[in-house]
């Protein structure tokens, strides 16, 4: 059996091909990185119009180098949700199109649960769980008793930990995205020279709130004259980068005192940074817990993570009629079927 995974979320077009033994044969992506640097930030108009470009030579992409024919994918994978809804609305459609010509089911997967899927792609994880996902979009911690049962545990209240790096990027100059960016020049910088306070929401909770730290980070800027050329500079990134991860990791280690936890993960595309895989490798180490972070290519946004929560949702009976609509939220007890009218009746 041949999967095809396909998720263009946000803004990156991206189709993968797996066996049924969740071995990746494709992972094809294109990151629109360019056309969104000029803006600082994804500009969602742009995004879906480059999905649509594009998506179909990623898909023949992907086939060849899986060496496959369209008529032989057994499994279309889609991401239904949350992101950009225009983009979501690329990919979804251009998988029902294929589903329906082709006569093969179809599977929405949730991006979100993607981006976890990712660090069971390499490796065999020991349930529970405990799954942080910190991306541009979302910094949310999900805990799986058992496979394939996600609870959404906290979520950002504002910014994501990505976006905020994105921003203070965006306000020095330096580029997009700022994530790489900042985990590049914040290297052998002095991460204890500027203070940022864990930030602090009154009732109790584990959800996130970033904006404390994006305005910390804006006062010292502005304190300490701190631009693009300045000495400070490195200073200043690695300690705004080592607060990032100081919350992340606080929040998750208050988690795991709530409840029974064998492993964690850490997954989406901040996940890649380097001073934060290696912080969490200390932090599970101290706890005896261990971690699974995905290679850096799989913490992006990919398609390969797609198929393979497809295939396991496909087993489970959980395909989706050509109803089914996009979301650009995720939803508490998320039902990955929902469709139009189903989402009308539910905020009427
Ligand atoms: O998961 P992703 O590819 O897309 C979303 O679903 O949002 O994540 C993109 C985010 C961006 O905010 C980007 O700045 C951040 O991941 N990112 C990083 C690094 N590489 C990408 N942040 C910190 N360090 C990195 N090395
Ligand atoms: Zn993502």
């Amino acid at each position: 059996m041949y999967v095809l995974g396909i998720e263009t979320s946000c803004d990156e077009t991206s189709v993968a091909v797996l066996n049924d033994k969740r071995d990746i044969l494709s992972n094809v992506i294109l990151s629109q990185d360019e056309i969104h640097s000029p803006w600082g930030g994804v500009v969602p108009e742009l995004a879906s119009r480059e999905h649509l470009q594009n998506i179909d030579f990623i898909l023949e992409e992907s086939l060849r180098i899986a060496g496959l024919k369209i008529e032989e994918i057994d499994l279309f994978c889609v991401t239904q949700g949350p992101g950009l809804i225009g983009s979501l609305l690329v990919g979804l459609t251009f998988a029902k199109a294929l589903s329906l010509y082709f006569e093969k089911p179809l599977v929405g997967v949730n991006h979100l649960h993607s981006h976890l899927e990712a660090a069971f792609i390499e490796n065999d994880v020991e349930f529970p769980v405990l799954g942080l996902v910190v991306s541009g979009g979302h910094t949310s911690i999900f805990y799986l008793k058992r496979e394939l049962d996600f609870n959404l545990v906290s979520k950002t209240r504002d910014d994501a930990a990505g976006e905020t790096m994105d921003k203070i990027a965006k306000f020095l100059n330096l580029g997009y995205p700022g994530g790489p960016i900042i985990d590049r020049m914040a290297e052998g910088g002095d991460y204890e020279r500027y203070k940022f306070a864990i930030p602090k929401i009154k009732e109790k909770t584990l959800d996130f709130s970033f904006s404390g730290l994006k305005t910390a980070a804006l006062h010292i800027i502005k304190k300490e004259k701190i631009d693009k050329n300045s000495n400070n500079l490195k200073d200043f990134l690695a300690s705004f980068q080592y607060a990032i991860i100081n919350y992340l990791i606080h929040n998750v280690e208050r988690a795991i005192d709530m409840d029974d936890t064998s492993s964690i993960i850490v997954a989406g595309g901040v996940a890649r940074n380097r001073e934060l895989r290696k912080r969490m490798a200390d932090f599970s180490k101290s706890r005896g817990i261990n971690v699974f972070i995905p290679s850096p290519k799989l913490c992006t946004d990919n398609a390969a993570m797609v198929a393979s929560l497809g295939y396991k949702l496909f087993l489970k009976g959980k395909t989706i009629s050509y109803d089914a609509s996009a979301f650009s939220r995720y939803y508490i007890n998320n039902n990955e079927n929902i469709s139009l009218p189903q989402l009308i009746k539910k905020y009427k």
